[in-house]
């Protein structure tokens, strides 16, 4: 949705702008070649920044790349000296190379370490941790809560009585399959997997604390836009915004998400969940 993102931030050669989720820098460069002045670009995940860095070095000038969490942005910003940006963009989850990566832990095919954390520099708990370490009735909230798991009592039994033999993305798809039949399986092991990449990396937080840095941040006329893939980001980016509006400091550009086209729907299948909310500084 790179071109909806680049319309609704309006970049100007006079405007600083902030990605908050670089990934392969598809938004960060679309800003920098539609004009932006600067972009201010974080990922938590160092390999983002390092591609990013190689792929870009035509912007370097224009580019400032940071290895940090968007909950820390105003710490980002106050480091840069600035005070105020014209724009910033959530593409929230994670980008294909981390999907790809069987060693990330992410996805439920193929097989890799239960890793899953963004950063993977850091010191915070994985998957495998919270499967191996935490009670039984902590893992089914993870499930139900963040993957909306239907069967997270169920689900949550099986870990705790097999965790010692789960090591793997495999293993852990295994015992899915085991659990709920090959029917269902699909789907349990795409909510099971979201729920653990969310707790991992503790990322309704995250969103909650980076948008109020975000709005706290805009410039007048400086604008948010962010991109949800799941119902659980969606409804935070919607308070968020009612709520902001209801200060009357700003406006809802757009009252119902815009979603992808059925075009880039066809090229990129993921994109189908996608919905982009847009609010304004006045
Ligand atoms: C969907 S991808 C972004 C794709 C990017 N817009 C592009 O054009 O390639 C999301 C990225 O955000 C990063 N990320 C997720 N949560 C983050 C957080 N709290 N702070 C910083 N980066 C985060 C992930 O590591 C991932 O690289």
């Amino acid at each position: 949705m790179c071109e909806e993102i680049v319309k609704a931030l309006l970049p100007s050669p006079q405007g600083v702008y902030v990605d908050a989720t670089l990934g392969g820098g598809g938004h960060t460069a679309a800003l920098l070649e539609a004009g932006a002045e600067k972009v201010i670009a974080l990922d938590m995940d160092g390999e983002a920044l390092a591609y990013a860095g190689l792929r870009m070095a035509r912007f370097a000038e224009r580019l400032s790349l940071h290895h940090s969490n968007f909950r820390y942005l105003d710490e980002v910003l106050d480091q840069k000296g600035i005070e105020s940006v014209q724009g910033v963009i959530f593409d929230l989850g994670l980008s294909w190379h981390q999907v790809r990566s069987q060693q990330r832990g992410f996805s439920y095919q193929g097989d890799g370490a239960l890793d899953m954390r963004f950063d993977a520099e850091s010191d915070s708990p994985t998957a495998l941790e919270i499967i191996r370490g935490e009670p039984k009735e902590k893992i089914e909230r993870i499930l139900r809560e963040y993957g909306e798991e239907p069967k997270a009592r169920r689900i949550a039994q099986a870990i705790v009585e097999h965790r010692r033999e789960v090591r793997t993305t495999r293993d852990l798809a295994d015992l899915l399959r085991q659990v709920v039949g090959t029917s269902g399986f699909r789907k349990t092991a795409m909510r099971v997997f979201q729920a653990l990449r969310i707790a991992v990396n503790d990322e309704l937080e995250n969103l909650r604390l980076g948008l109020d840095a975000a709005l706290s941040r805009l410039a007048s006329g400086g604008r948010v836009a962010a991109l949800a893939y799941h119902s659980l980001e969606d409804r935070i980016v919607k308070d968020k915004y009612r709520r902001a509006e209801q200060n009357q400091e700003y406006r809802r550009v757009n009252r119902k998400p815009i979603f992808a086209s059925e075009k880039e729907v066809k090229v990129n299948p993921a994109a189908r969940s996608a919905r982009l909310r847009v609010l304004e500084k006045l």
